[in-house]
């Protein structure tokens, strides 16, 4: 991307404070873009904003993206300080616990589906109506190969990804003819905070599906949402690229 790519350009990153969400937030800010970060604790997104601020004008929105109202709010919020957004990138998420579906517990479960699948539709709906006013805009929700493939003992992350996907082949077919495109992307495992401490064991599991045999940088991942939130993507919609080093086989 050219540094100027996204010159006049607004993008709200949800969980930009940390991890896959920031470094995308910094590679918008790089090309140009203001950015508005979303996310529920208020001492990191500073933190970020700081980091990013010599870079871009930076907004902060601290909210719970599976919660409807605080949503609409941070959103109201955004929409007043840039006067618009173009991109979203639906990113924020949580895996949730690892336990047999039989040990599962079931609020843990919603909770699950709550921020990755809820929280992706809250955005949509307190974002879209500005963009299709505008006549254009770029989502990127950051789903999982998981939700293509499932992943053992995750089956609540797994599925909260699938129905994220299907969400957004749905979304995208919806405003495919107002200028509104929206893609997924589904990473194989990256080195962050999403899973806590690794021991060798739990990384020898999660790269042993993976055919080029490492985890996949969140730089990596953030190319691919930057070439997908620009101007450059212009005839994809409700697809799902895939950035797993080879692992998903559709
Ligand atoms: N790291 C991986 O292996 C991997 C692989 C595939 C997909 N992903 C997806 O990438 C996205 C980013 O994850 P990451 O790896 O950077 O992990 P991370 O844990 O470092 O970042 C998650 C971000 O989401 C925010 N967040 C969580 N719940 C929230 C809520 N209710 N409201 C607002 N913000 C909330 C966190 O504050 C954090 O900023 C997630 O959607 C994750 O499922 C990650």
């Amino acid at each position: 991307m050219e540094p100027s790519g996204y010159a006049g350009r607004v993008a709200v990153v949800t969980g930009g404070n940390r991890g896959i969400g920031l470094e995308c937030a910094r590679q918008l800010a790089q090309a140009g873009a203001r950015i508005s970060l979303w996310a529920r604790d208020a001492a990191a997104l500073e933190r970020a904003a700081q980091e990013l601020a010599p870079l871009a004008q930076v907004h902060t929105a601290v909210v719970d993206i599976g919660q409807e109202e605080a949503v609409r709010g941070a959103a109201a919020d955004t929409l007043a300080h840039f006067g618009k957004v173009d991109v979203l990138v639906n990113n924020a998420g949580i895996l949730g616990p690892r336990a047999p579906v039989q040990d599962y517990p079931a609020e843990e479960f919603e909770r699950v589906m709550r921020i990755n699948l809820f929280g992706t539709f809250h955005c949509c709906a307190a974002l879209v109506p500005a963009m299709v006013a505008a006549g254009y805009g770029r989502i990127v929700n950051v789903a999982s190969v998981a939700g293509k493939d499932g992943n053992p003992f995750v089956s609540a992350y797994a599925a909260s990804k699938a129905a994220q996907i299907a969400f957004t082949k749905s979304l995208g077919k919806e405003l495919a003819d107002k200028g509104v495109l929206v893609n997924a992307v589904t990473p194989s495992a990256s080195p962050t905070e999403i899973f806590g401490a690794l021991d060798e064991a739990r990384k020898a599991a999660l790269l042993a599906n993976v055919p080029m045999r490492r985890f996949v940088e969140p730089e990596e991942v953030a190319r691919l949402i930057l070439w997908l939130g620009s101007e450059a993507c212009s005839f994809s919609t409700g697809a799902t690229f895939d950035i797993s080093g080879g692992r998903a086989t559709f």
